[in-house]
């Protein structure tokens, strides 16, 4: 049965870095909100394309074979000028020219940020987490970080193969902007030696004195190290001169983005996508929708924004232990 709805028209847009499980968030938006009788629309290349009026009518075909893709097929873009409020009025304007009511922004703070500002000025805006960082506090797990963290941990893997034969040790840098959670999670997968991350903070001393102490018993060690904290040729080269090891640096980068999403970022999107639906449906806005404790639920977007230090550390204490 078709469920009563005063909002008649809806758009999905994805805005800020690409996630794998985007495209799937974006399939259930359309799929759900036609299938509750909703006119969808899909807005090109985030918030410039709401911006320039990019804009068209989504069909359950056009989310055909888009599932198991990543990227975004909608597209997406940073805009800083989104901070200004005559480049919102442009775009807001045109959303009214196609009659959108109601909005689905699937992307990281930064997107947050805009719905936040879009929905006080009047639009309907519920906002998807779909960021490798998994950087949002109000839900356990943001779209695309767990492909991202496999990608990862894929790659360590690798990178061990060969330490191991050299007898090396391996600095990585992950992903995560001013988040260390793909750097915690990667560490305590792989079993690395450290993780240096902006919550668990750097003390080269205490790193070359573990490294030290793994030479003893190992054939290699592994660092990772999570982005914008330290530069790592300089850690490798200050290893390589003050321990048993000699060290290489790679940049992992984004290929830690690409990717066919996980079976768990597919499920996630697909549920965030329909409850996403239904928050707009019920007259929701300013809201986002969060995976808490095994449930799906909306939170203002707001306190989704919290620091995410705390969830990151607890991980970390568990990871000091196993090494
Ligand atoms: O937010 C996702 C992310 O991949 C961060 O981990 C990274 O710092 C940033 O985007 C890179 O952004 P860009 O692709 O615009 O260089």
């Amino acid at each position: 049965m078709e469920k009563k709805s005063k909002i008649k028209r809806i758009a999905v847009l994805t805005s800020g870095g690409d996630a794998p499980g985007m495209n799937a968030a974006i399939r259930a938006v359309v799929r759900c909100g036609i299938e509750a009788g909703l006119e969808v629309y899909g807005i090109y290349n985030g918030y410039l394309g709401m911006y320039e009026g990019k804009i068209e009518r989504m069909t359950r075909k056009s989310v055909s074979e888009k599932l198991d893709r990543g990227g975004t097929f909608l597209g997406t873009a940073r805009l800083p000028e989104f901070k200004n409020e005559e480049v919102r009025l442009a775009a807001i304007e045109n959303l009214t020219e196609y009659g959108i009511q109601g909005l689905v922004a699937i992307g990281g703070d930064g997107t947050y940020r805009g719905a936040l500002s879009l929905s006080k000025m009047g639009i309907k805006v519920v906002g998807i987490p779909g960021t490798i960082d998994n950087d949002i506090a109000g839900t356990d797990f943001t779209i695309g970080f767990d492909t991202a963290v496999n990608t990862a941990v894929d790659a360590v893997d690798k990178l061990r193969d060969t330490s191991s034969s050299h007898h090396r040790c391996s600095v990585v840098e992950v992903m995560g902007r001013n988040c260390g959670d793909i750097a915690v999670w990667t560490g305590l997968a792989v079993g690395a030696e450290v993780v240096i991350s902006k919550e668990t903070g750097y003390n080269e001393e205490e790193v070359l004195s573990i490294i030290r102490k793994a030479s003893l018993v190992k054939k290699h060690a592994i660092v990772i190290v999570a982005e914008n904290l330290v530069d790592i040729n300089e850690l490798a080269k200050t290893i390589t001169e003050n321990t048993q090891f000699a060290a290489r640096a790679t940049v992992l980068g984004h290929i830690q983005r690409g990717g066919s999403p996980t079976a768990r970022d597919r499920v996630l999107a697909s549920l965030m996508g329909v409850k996403a639906v239904d928050e707009l449906i019920n007259g929701a806005s300013g809201v986002c929708i969060c995976h808490r404790g095994g449930k799906i639920v909306s939170l203002p977007i707001e306190e989704a924004l919290a620091s995410t230090d705390e969830r990151i550390l607890e991980k970390y204490e568990a990871f000091k232990k196993l090494f």
